[in-house]
């Protein structure tokens, strides 16, 4: 079973077809209306279910649209209407699914219940986020920095903030497609051991940089994210603004990269918080180019899992 659950389990030969076909497919039907099928229709008789156990903008719209785009069509869940969300098994749940469906996107909390759900499923499951991870947003960055400014490899990604989940996939990436991570932060937000040696393990750099001033010295590209995610208790908020404040993406931190260095934030933005909305509308700024390119990324996931 091809199920697409992080980018660091994921062959780099194949994630770098992933992003090609994305952007061919992206290419291939540039100006036409969004509703309009793709030319080819390679989900054409399939249904993908879209599984959300959390807030959702740009995932739910984009995988859906993906979808229809290639033919297919989607039925989109909300956990808490599932019987999954009064008492029935991840493992029931995946295995009913099965018999409906072709394909299972899920945005949850718990990552083990993502990997339950590929466990027991007999169709691909796609990682639509989790508390730990949220591979299909770096997927569609990835694709953003490159059609911007060409190979990423090499290149310098500064991460301002929380070493939260985007952080995660970020560092995964890092290491499957070779470019150097620095994380400014405070000690108690860093990113996970694990992934960060993880990343050092592949032959990228990853350092830890208390300075934001220092961190971004030399950046290609400097990230933000939510300084309170979707799984974060509300009773930490203050606490951790207050922490988080010096990480604040300004247009004097941005002055201190490269010149031509990109920003960026998966989405939802909190202006004037870890980013200004000079920088969110500013040059540097490729925020919405972005969320455009979850929809080319994800369909190419999509197509990858399916094999079609
Ligand atoms: N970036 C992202 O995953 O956005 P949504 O939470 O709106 O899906
Ligand atoms: N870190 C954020 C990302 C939202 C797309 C969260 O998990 O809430």
């Amino acid at each position: 079973m091809t199920h697409f659950l992080d980018i660091h389990t994921t062959d780099p030969a194949d994630l770098r077809a992933m992003l090609d076909r994305g952007r061919a497919m992206k290419t291939a039907r540039a100006g036409r209306p969004k509703g309009a099928s793709d030319d080819d229709q390679p989900l054409a008789g399939h249904m993908v279910a879209l599984i959300f156990e959390k807030p959702s903008t740009r995932t739910r719209v984009s995988f859906d649209l993906g979808v229809r785009q290639m033919g297919g069509q989607t039925m989109v869940l909300s956990g808490a209407d599932m019987q999954l969300g009064h008492g029935e098994t991840i493992a029931d749940t995946a295995r009913v699914l099965s018999r409906y469906v072709d394909l299972i996107m899920i945005r949850t909390f718990e990552e083990t219940t993502l990997l339950e759900m590929a466990e027991h499923a007999s169709v691909p499951v796609i990682n639509g986020l989790t508390n730990r991870t949220h591979p299909c947003q770096i997927m569609a960055d990835v694709m953003t920095y490159e059609e911007h400014r060409g190979p990423i490899a090499g290149k310098k990604v500064v991460w301002c903030g929380d070493g939260n989940n985007v952080c995660a996939s970020f560092l995964h990436a890092a290491g499957q497609f070779g470019f150097d991570m620095t994380f400014t932060g405070p000690p108690t937000l860093d990113p996970e051991a694990e992934f960060v040696a993880g990343a050092r393990a592949k032959g990228v750099t990853v350092e830890i940089e208390r300075d934001p001033a220092v961190a971004v010295q030399g950046a290609d590209l400097v990230v933000a994210d939510t300084w309170v995610s979707m799984h974060d208790s509300q009773t930490t908020k203050e606490r951790r603004h207050n922490q988080l404040r010096p990480y604040q993406v300004d247009r004097a931190l941005m002055e201190k990269a490269k010149p031509d260095a990109l920003f960026m934030h998966c989405l939802p933005a909190h202006r004037g918080e870890e980013v200004t909305s000079e920088v969110m509308d500013g040059p540097h700024s490729v925020i919405f180019d972005e969320a455009e390119n979850r929809l080319h990324a994800q369909k190419a996931v999509m197509r990858w899992c399916l094999g079609v």
